[in-house]
């Protein structure tokens, strides 16, 4: 049987460049050879595209970019693939047919759409969620509003552009002390890795707080402070997904801040979660519902707070490209319900093609 190409696609323009390289090497070594043939192709810091067996490891040590090849994905749906430079003259590009594509990248360009709506042109399959479904789980906002509008279980919040704050800063922050009170959340809607984001305890700390949220968007969230645990449930499918087992994080830090997820190794993950079995239950099948609130597709890593005193859950966010490091807690839920990493990585590229083919048979104009 002829092996379908793959392009695992990482590193990019967003904070999470070096989690997306680290992901990229797990799965690219998980990948069934049998079956597949890897392309590697590497974004640089600065959104350049790059292939070529030494690409991640350059990326990976911050080496000489120079003369790597670079590469340049097609949008022509009958000749599905890439342009390389031929190395050595940057004049000739050859051909490079491709079946599937795995994006491996997080946060902006990688996770919002953006890269998905290229994919879509280029008319090949692709792991993960779509345009709509990418664009709306990063910002904060939408994703909650799609949240609300299924009924699902989201804390007090409210949310302000740049404009809006410049004009009445004064009476937001009193909207803000009613409606979300102290302490609270201040954060730029669409961003990841806790980026911009700061814990209000006092009247005084919000100002800085929201100026630091409008350093990364023009669009700022400010959360109540939600009780419980940090609990993350795995979610893997298409239209009929299933949810794993829970797992909970216990940060390092007085929230699971930047150097808490990515710097200090103090910062634990626990998996399975020691929940209740009802509120586990609860908690997975929440996080269907969210998946299917902003219309994931693939995979999707659902966070929530849990608090088995009251029994509350409120749902927190949606991932829909998790951190997949061999020791990430999207591919740890599965490897403790029963999915080991390469069957992990095998499913998701099946899913794909399920996708593709469903939205090919799809009319796209009416009939003659
Ligand atoms: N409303 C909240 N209540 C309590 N903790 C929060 C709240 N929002 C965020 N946090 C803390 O901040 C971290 C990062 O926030 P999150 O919304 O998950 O942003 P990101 O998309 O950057 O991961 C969370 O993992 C949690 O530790
Ligand atoms: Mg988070």
């Amino acid at each position: 049987m002829k092996r379908k190409k793959v392009a695992v696609i990482f590193g990019g323009r967003s904070g999470e460049h070096v989690v997306s390289l680290k992901s990229a090497q797990a799965i690219m070594e998980n990948i069934d050879r049998e079956r597949y043939q890897v392309i590697p192709v590497g974004i640089s810091r600065e959104g350049i595209w790059l292939t070529g067996e030494r690409v991640w490891s350059l990326l990976r040590e911050q080496g000489d970019l120079r003369g790597v090849p670079r590469a340049v994905m097609l949008t022509d749906p009958r000749r599905p693939g890439l342009l390389v430079e031929r190395e050595g003259s940057s004049a000739a590009w050859d051909f490079q047919p491709l079946d599937l594509i795995f994006p491996v990248l997080h946060g902006p360009f990688g996770e919002d759409g953006t890269v998905q709506g290229l994919f879509e042109l280029s008319g090949l399959p692709y792991v993960g969620s779509g345009v709509l479904s990418s664009a709306a789980a990063m910002d904060k906002v939408v994703m909650k509003i799609l949240f609300q509008q299924d009924d699902l279980p989201v804390g007090p919040y409210l949310y302000f552009d740049r404009r809006q704050w410049q004009e009445r800063p004064d009476r937001l922050a009193e909207r803000i002390f009613s409606e979300a009170g102290l302490p609270c959340f201040v954060k730029p809607a669409n961003l990841g890795s806790s980026i911009g984001i700061s814990k209000v305890k006092r009247a005084g700390e919000l100002e800085p707080a929201v100026e630091e949220a409008l350093h990364y968007d023009d669009k700022v969230i400010v959360e109540a402070a939600l009780p419980g645990k940090e609990i993350e449930c795995a979610v893997l499918g298409n239209l009929d997904p299933q949810s794993s087992r829970t797992g909970e994080i216990i940060a390092c830090n007085e929230f699971y801040d930047y150097r808490a997820k990515y710097l200090d190794e103090r910062s634990e993950l626990i998996y399975p979660a020691e929940l209740p079995s009802v509120l586990e239950k609860r908690v997975q099948e929440l996080a269907r519902r969210a998946f299917a609130a902003v219309e994931a597709s693939g995979l999707a890593r659902v966070d929530f707070f849990v608090d088995p005193e009251s029994g509350t859950i409120f749902v927190n966010e949606i991932n829909t490209m998790p951190g997949f490091t061999s020791i990430s807690m999207y591919p740890k839920l599965w490897e403790v319900s029963g999915i080991g990493y390469r069957e992990l990585v095998g499913r998701l590229l099946e899913l794909a093609e399920e996708r593709f083919a469903r939205q090919s048979a799809r009319l796209t104009a009416p009939p003659e």
